[in-house]
């Protein structure tokens, strides 16, 4: 018998009691946790604690179980592969499931010059070696990245990261030779929430402009880093306009246009990556989470003439490419095509969309909601706070503040584990990407619920 466990399955609450204090007082304080207590058992949308609560997962690991949690499929080719082999380093020979996932993966790309790979096991590690490779095949050092964006928090990819200070307080310096640029999010440019997209994309272009005149000259310049839909930073999608304003700067200049999909990638937003929906081709791609459905893999898609810059031995690392997390990957591949995930994803981002739309109609709650916004299952509330200034003006000095977290911790009580984003007042949603509709439905109406309830609190 477990020590956890008894004969009926019953949890031994003084056990998960002793292993919360120890993991309290001997974890790291560097770690932020949304919910107390033991995480125990993950099952399709839904994720058990050990004190009994079942919750109802629209956080999927912050964008990672896309197929629900402990997939059959993508469990048993993990399982059967760690019957197998483990670990074959990459750098002492090539394994099979790396190569298989490679073969999967080349048709899946937003571009057919995207035709060169390397895994890593983070979604850090993977911006720190697309920003190496842009530097070794430019010849040039500067990197540009946007207001808001996050990209990690190891030194390469803290020093990019502008959605927080808290990433990078108090450990400066980081890498250095970065530029920021404004993502045409309405609030990196104090205007308001009704801005047109066209008024966004001329406000950032014509800053990137100034940049590249008066701060970082273009032959100094090696690549720019967007997220095609702002993650950590607020879960706003670049208008395709921005993105094809930034491709055309990158071709005038010999200028590197890296894409972080790292959330936004594989089906998240209904097409397997988010560039997709504006046709932009990145030189650079970085990919992880829902990649492997919760192994650790992430990777770096370039093309050939470029990946062909780097000496053999300047890419590589003990556990990259795990044959594992690899085998895990190509299950994920498959499970995407059977299961027609982006069928399920355009569906239900449907009606999630109208749903949020719908609480935001109410006169108790609108007053409250400054935007519904994302795409595909990449969606996000932003509500009032008593600080946010549009236009110089506070849009609501009266708002109580705090609102997204409260709703969250509402949320969570009443059995939904959702996130929160950003440094204003969001909530995102990034459920299961085949979640049921049954499912779906009842996270929305909890959602609700939460919302109504702190508004009157
Ligand atoms: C867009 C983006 N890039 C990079 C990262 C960093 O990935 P990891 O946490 O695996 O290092 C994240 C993580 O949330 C992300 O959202």
């Amino acid at each position: 018998m477990s020590a956890t466990a008894d004969l009926n399955g019953t949890r031994d609450a003084s056990t998960t009691a002793h292993l919360v204090r120890l993991g309290k007082k001997h974890v790291t304080n560097g770690l932020g946790r949304l919910t107390d207590g033991i995480m125990s058992r993950g099952e399709g949308s839904y994720v058990e604690y050990e004190d009994g609560r079942r919750l109802l997962d629209f956080t999927s690991g912050i964008g990672v179980t896309s197929l629900g949690h402990c997939h059959p499929k993508v469990s048993k080719a993990a399982a059967d592969q760690c019957l197998t082999l483990v670990h074959a380093q990459c750098s002492i020979a090539f394994h099979k499931p790396y190569l298989q996932l490679v073969e999967r993966l080349l048709p899946m790309m937003p571009h057919p010059s995207l035709d060169s790979f390397f895994f890593w096991n983070s979604g850090s590690e993977a911006v720190e070696a697309a920003i190496k490779l842009a530097r070794v095949a430019t010849g040039r050092q500067h990197i540009i990245c946007m207001q808001g964006g996050y990209h990690g928090r190891t030194f390469g990819a803290m020093a990019v990261t502008k959605s927080k200070t808290i990433y990078s307080e108090g450990v400066f310096p980081v890498m250095p030779g970065v530029f920021t640029m404004p993502y045409p999010y309405w609030h990196q440019h104090n205007l308001p929430p009704s801005t047109p997209a066209e008024v966004l994309v001329n406000q950032s272009l014509y800053q990137l402009e100034l940049l590249l005149a008066q701060q970082t000259a273009p032959k100094d310049t090696a690549a720019i880093i967007v997220e095609p839909l702002l993650g950590e930073g607020g879960y706003v999608p670049a208008p395709p306009a921005f993105l094809h304003g930034l491709r055309e700067v990158c071709d005038a200049h010999g200028i590197l246009l890296i894409a972080d999909e790292v959330q936004s990638g594989f089906a998240r937003t209904g097409k397997y990556f988010m560039v997709e929906h504006s046709g932009v081709r990145p030189d650079i791609m970085v990919i992880a989470k829902g990649l492997a459905n919760g192994f650790p893999l992430s990777g770096v898609v370039s093309r050939k003439p470029l990946t062909d810059h780097l000496k053999p031995g300047t890419m590589g690392g003990t556990y990259a490419g795990n044959a594992v997390s690899c085998a895990a990957a190509v299950a994920v591949a498959d499970a995407f095509k059977e299961e027609n995930i982006l069928e399920n994803v355009k569906e239900r981002s449907h009606e999630l969309r109208n749903s949020l739309e719908a609480l935001r109609s109410d006169p108790d709650v609108a007053p409250y909601v400054l935007d519904v916004r994302g795409e595909g299952l990449m969606l996000a509330v932003e509500f009032t706070s008593p600080d946010t200034r549009v236009a110089g003006a506070l849009a609501k000095a009266d708002s109580p503040p705090g609102l997204a977290t409260r709703v969250v911790h509402a949320c969570i009580e009443r059995g939904l584990l959702i996130l929160t984003t950003s440094a204003y007042e969001v909530v995102r949603f990034i459920p299961p990407l085949n979640i049921s509709k049954h499912d779906l439905k009842h996270g929305a109406e909890i959602f609700g619920e939460a919302v109504r309830a702190v508004l009157k609190e």
